[in-house]
């Protein structure tokens, strides 16, 4: 058993689809939530800038709140910074890419498989080296929307506008005879309803911190670091800029009344 609370990262509001699922699954455990508001999006930095923030994050999670596992909510920052924050940190760190990479290939019949992501995790082509390492049949179509990135953000998850842009950046795979989706962003779970009007409901969407719960699951399990049953500390949610904005979003898709405390970070 342990007590300790669970470290979650992401470039801003959209780890907080991974932590919805944590909360499901994980309802014992205690979670410490970071966004890096204040210098998002990190889909279009370079990937050692990304690296940097990373460590920054994890090191703010570790030392404030002690945390004795870390997930990186953000596919970008997961394959820019995973290994090394692996490598460096005395934690379990666990990413979002295999998770995603794992559940497509066990989702798709037709092995066609979209990918939309960030500028960075498109350009590493992290998806289709992991798919092929799964499953060497797999074909990856690769498609990055960073312009989802801000829709999220902005909390426009439901305009004519964001419909828009999403109708004309997913007729990209109308050719492609794709089966399954992956969300390879974690903000793009927030804007699943407008992604699967946009892509018809043949396409099935994955979202890879399902899988990566699951993981989590299996790593607290096999260290027996799990939370002794009953009462928990509540949870945490720090962001290091847009904090009213911030609050907002994560009040109305978490569906608690939450505080969001702003912290500075460098
Ligand atoms: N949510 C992040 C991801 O999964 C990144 C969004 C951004 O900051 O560009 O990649």
């Amino acid at each position: 058993m342990d007590n300790r609370p669970i470290g979650f990262m992401d470039s801003g509001v959209g780890g907080l689809t991974v932590v919805k699922t944590a909360q499901k699954l994980l309802p014992n455990e205690e979670i410490i939530f970071i966004g890096d508001e204040a210098r998002m999006p990190y889909g279009p930095r370079p990937t050692a800038e990304v690296v940097e923030f990373s460590r920054q994050m994890a090191s703010f999670l570790i030392t404030k709140n002690n945390i004795k596992a870390l997930v990186i909510a953000c596919n970008t920052a997961t394959n820019a910074a995973l290994a090394v924050l692996q490598a460096e940190l005395p934690i379990p760190v666990i990413g979002v890419i295999l998770p995603g990479a794992i559940a497509a290939n066990r989702q798709t019949k037709n092995q066609k498989i979209g990918v939309i992501a960030t500028l960075g995790t498109i350009k590493s082509e992290a998806y289709p080296k992991a798919l092929a390492e799964i499953n060497t049949k797999l074909r990856a179509y690769p498609v990055a929307c960073q312009e989802f990135v801000e829709i999220a953000e902005k909390n426009e998850l439901h305009t004519t506008a964001a419909q828009k842009v999403m109708n004309e950046k997913l007729a990209e795979f109308r050719q492609d005879q794709i089966d399954t989706l992956i969300l390879g962003c974690t903000h793009f779970p927030l804007l699943e309803e407008g992604i699967q009007a946009a892509i018809g409901p043949d396409v099935t969407l994955v979202d890879p911190g399902v899988e990566t719960v699951h993981q989590l699951i299996e790593i607290l399990t096999k260290q027996a670091l799990q939370h002794a049953e009953g009462p928990k500390a509540q949870d945490q949610y720090y962001s290091t800029g847009n904090i009213k904005n911030f609050e907002e979003i994560a009040r109305t898709f978490l569906n608690q009344d939450l505080r969001v405390e702003e912290v500075k970070i460098d």
